[in-house]
């Protein structure tokens, strides 16, 4: 197939918009560092969420001994975004981007998964990386990894 020299702009232009954003996240999710609790899995799992107003939030894991109460570290970010006013600044679905690191490709669990879908825009992105940078991170949509959500449309919001 031919190829158009302006494709090809363009396909580069979004792969670097996509690698600063990422870089973006990144380093929100390793700053939560700071928050990170995991003394019984001793599995470090870092998230970053983007607001549609281009806010990032970070959150990691924070375990308890009973380990039934354990918060993820997606879950975290979201709270962390929402203590912040997402919703009443920008409507329910302010969910752009949602990045999680780990020791390996972990993606969000099914918990998470649907906590996300809450406040997700339709097109919300998942990007799944590693710590160590080893693989390229694996991008995603939400609706791929979550097909036929229950969510609020169930209740016609
Ligand atoms: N974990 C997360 O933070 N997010 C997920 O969606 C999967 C699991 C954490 C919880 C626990 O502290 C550790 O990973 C091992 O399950
Ligand atoms: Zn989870």
């Amino acid at each position: 197939m031919r190829r158009l020299p302006g494709d090809a702009c363009a396909a580069v232009h979004t792969r670097q918009m996509h690698e600063r954003q990422i870089d973006r996240l990144r380093a929100a999710a390793h700053e939560a560092r700071q928050m990170h609790w995991a003394p019984y899995s001793r599995y470090m799992v870092l998230a970053a969420v983007e607001t549609a107003d281009g806010r990032l939030y970070g959150g990691s894991n924070v375990e308890a001994a009973n380990l039934t109460l354990t918060k993820h570290a997606e879950e975290v970010a979201l709270l962390c975004a929402l203590a912040d006013g997402a919703t009443s600044r920008l409507g329910r679905q302010w969910l752009k981007t949602v990045y999680v690191t780990a020791g390996q490709l972990s993606p969000p669990c099914g918990g998470c998964r649907q906590m996300l879908w809450e406040f997700a825009d339709p097109d919300c992105l998942v990007i799944c990386d590693t710590m160590d940078g080893d693989h390229s991170p694996l991008v995603m949509a939400l609706t791929q990894l979550l097909p036929h959500p229950f969510g609020p449309e169930n209740f016609g919001l």
